[in-house]
């Protein structure tokens, strides 16, 4: 996802330091070239070596380094920066960045860097409430800064408030969204994630192995992306996405009726959820006993809710997915002619490295004007922003 990305992290000294290990290693993973650099404060709270050996990049500490100037020069390392993230980000060196100071390492870099700049700031609540500290805030922020604010909770100082760092995770969405490109701002996309589930009794039910993996990752991308963006859940284990609105369901009547209330002002449709296409004729109030040897149970069909769409007469662009076990490419394009569709994502659910339950996918994606695009093995946040863009190019001018 960040692949040939090269970031620079600045840690400030705070207790939260500790944090910015986990968010490097979050970079690292995603694929990012991380270079650290650390404010003398920050050394008495973590060692460099720490970040050099997660990093494999030597840690800057110095602003005036012999053997760097003759080879990069500390300006150098701003200038190859796509992005750069404080992290913690204390009132002091926000402070003196505000009012100009570029006197260590870390402040020269931000003030010579082009890229764009994300702060995570943490301190105690009450510097964090001072009015001088959130002129400072405001002034970096109508100047383009970027601000990742922090959350409430326990502070390490005893107080309760504002000023814990933001959660790695969430730092790291942020990055991953100021570097990419805005093609969906103000649209509204609607995603369908996960499975759906009828209840036969109070204790079982009918589902399928959807984890929501797919359906989450597409509604980050859309978000990282600039849109509006209305998830409708199924049952997973998935936290929310930042940014995104949540609708959780069950059964495949709830997502029916969440989708037609939300879809009139939507741009585009996205069914990644692997809705049940049947459910009990009859949900028994009680326990089922086991008596004999083998019971038989009515099913009903479930309504189509892809289809519905389809037959609007001012619909949005319709994405759906088609989760296949055989005839792959076949069985797909008869769904996008017989759905009414404007793409269709086929996946081999039969394969281990593909769709259900595995953080990898393999698609065919089929369009209306039947064209076709093939996306080998990657990554479902990959395989979700291929999806987005081929969305975003044909919803332009739409
Ligand atoms: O959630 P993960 O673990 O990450 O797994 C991802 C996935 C395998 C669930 C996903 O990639 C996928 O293939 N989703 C679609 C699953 C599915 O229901 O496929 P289908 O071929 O049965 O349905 C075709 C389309 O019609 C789908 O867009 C589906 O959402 C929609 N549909 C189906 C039945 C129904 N009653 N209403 C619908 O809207």
């Amino acid at each position: 996802m960040l692949n040939n990305k090269k970031i620079i992290l600045g840690v400030c000294g705070g207790i939260a330091a500790y944090k910015a290990i986990e968010l490097l290693r979050l970079l690292t993973k995603a694929g990012a070239e991380v270079h650290v650099i650390m404010t003398r404060a920050a050394q008495e709270f973590i060692t460099p070596l720490t970040f050099q050996t997660l990093s494999s990049n030597p840690v800057h500490t110095e602003l005036f380094n012999l053997i760097a100037e003759r080879e990069i020069g500390h300006i150098a390392l701003a200038d190859r920066a796509d992005l750069l993230i404080v992290a913690p980000a204390t009132a002091n060196v926000i402070g003196k960045i505000a009012a100009g100071i570029a006197d260590d390492m870390l402040t020269t870099t931000v003030m010579a860097t082009k890229a764009p700049v994300l702060f995570a700031p943490a301190m105690n609540v009450n510097m964090f409430t001072n009015p001088i500290y959130q002129e400072n805030e405001q002034k970096l922020r109508r100047f383009g800064y970027l601000f990742e604010a922090p959350v409430s909770g326990t502070l390490a100082c005893g107080w309760e408030g504002a000023g814990k760092l933001a959660a790695p995770e969430t730092i790291f969405e942020s990055a991953v969204a100021a570097l990419t490109e805005k093609t969906l701002t103000g649209r509204t996309i609607l995603i369908t994630a996960g499975p759906t589930r009828e209840e036969i009794d109070p204790v079982r039910y009918i589902s399928n192995h959807s984890s929501g993996k797919m359906g989450y990752a597409l509604a980050r991308a859309a978000r990282r992306r600039g849109a509006n963006v209305l998830l409708i859940s199924g049952p997973t284990a998935l936290a929310a996405p930042d940014g995104v609105t949540v609708v959780n369901v069950t059964t495949a009547g709830e997502m029916q009726h969440e989708v037609m209330a939300r879809v009139a002002g939507c741009d585009a449709v996205i069914k990644a959820a692997a809705v049940a296409d049947y459910r009990p004729l009859v949900r028994n109030s009680v326990k089922i006993k086991k008596k004999a040897d083998s019971i038989t149970m009515d099913l009903v069909k479930n309504p189509d809710i892809l289809a519905g769409l389809g037959e609007m007469v001012r619909r949005p662009f319709l994405v759906g997915f088609a989760a296949e076990t055989d005839a792959l490419s076949e069985n797909a394009v008869k769904k996008l002619n017989e759905k009414n569709l404007d793409m269709i994502v086929a996946n081999n659910v039969t394969q281990p490295d593909a769709g259900f339950n595995v953080d990898t996918n393999r698609a065919l994606l089929f369009f209306r004007d039947g064209s076709s695009s093939e996306c080998g093995l990657m990554s479902k946040e990959q395989l979700a922003g291929t999806i987005l863009d081929h969305l975003a190019r044909h919803l332009t001018g739409r």
